[in-house]
């Protein structure tokens, strides 16, 4: 699914498309064991690509970074290519719930605050079977952190049209794919608001001066202020948790 143009006007010139930080990708990917010099690694939903180039700072392997939105690879080549990273970034646009990869051939799914556009379980057993026996994957995505949400959270969550769910689901979400799971997350809070609410907020108010006369590009900046109001006000209560996984 493509968004409206206006909706990605706010995000081309973010630093990140979805909460994540440099400190949390370094910190998950030490949860791995070493993988081979020659690893074949695939980060999907990748956005402007800030994970993928902090992934191949932690590895020697080549990485194929998928995206459906085409200026967002664009950027990424051309920061990859800045960074002397060009021959083991690989870009390819393509949906992630029809990638299409022979299967058995990654050492490493990662995917950094995209999972939930397919849906968790169903974005696990999709990708699976491009991985080799033994092979890792890495997601993060939303849960609660706290039970009991207060009513105006799960208002919000519902009207995004998502509900989390404790981190205990999620794990029982993993075990039905045969996945098996070797270790839990949980995003820092800078990882949303430093990296993610604060430029956004920022790129808002620059929006709103020069489109914000439009009723449909204004709805859209005070969801994107709301959500940002809701992180503010119940932080406590969800957040991103990474799930590593291996295929056994
Ligand atoms: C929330 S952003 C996360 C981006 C990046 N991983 C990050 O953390 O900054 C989700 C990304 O998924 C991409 N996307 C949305 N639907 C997609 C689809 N069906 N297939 C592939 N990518 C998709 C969007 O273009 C966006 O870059």
């Amino acid at each position: 699914m493509q968004l409206p143009p206006f909706f990605y006007q706010v995000f081309e010139s973010l630093p990140r498309q979805g909460p994540g930080c440099a400190g949390a990708t370094k910190k998950v990917f030490s949860l791995l064991p070493p993988l081979p010099d020659d690893a074949k690694i695939l980060d999907v939903g990748c956005g402007s690509g800030t994970q993928t180039r902090d992934l191949a700072t932690l590895t020697t392997g080549t990485i194929t970074a998928v995206d459906n939105h085409q200026p967002f690879l664009d950027m990424l080549n051309a920061r990859a290519g800045k960074a002397g990273l060009q021959g083991r970034i690989r870009t390819v646009n393509a949906s992630m719930d029809a990638l299409p990869f022979e299967p058995g051939q990654f050492d490493l799914i990662w995917s950094e605050g995209a999972i939930f556009i397919v849906g968790f379980e169903a974005g696990l057993r999709a990708w699976k079977p491009l991985l080799k026996q033994g092979g890792y994957m890495v997601v993060s995505d939303a849960d609660w952190f706290e039970p009991n949400p207060p009513a105006e959270l799960v208002k919000w969550w519902e009207s995004e049209g998502y509900l989390p769910v404790s981190e205990e689901e999620m794990k029982e979400r993993v075990k039905r794919t045969g996945l098996r799971l070797v270790a839990t997350y949980r995003l820092p809070d800078a990882g949303w608001w430093d990296n993610y609410h604060v430029p956004m907020l920022a790129r808002i108010a620059e929006l709103r001066k020069t489109h914000g006369s439009d009723p449909g590009n204004a709805a859209l900046l005070d969801a994107f202020e709301h959500e940002a109001e809701m992180f503010r006000k119940y932080k406590r209560y969800y957040g991103y948790t990474f799930f590593v996984m291996q295929k056994v």
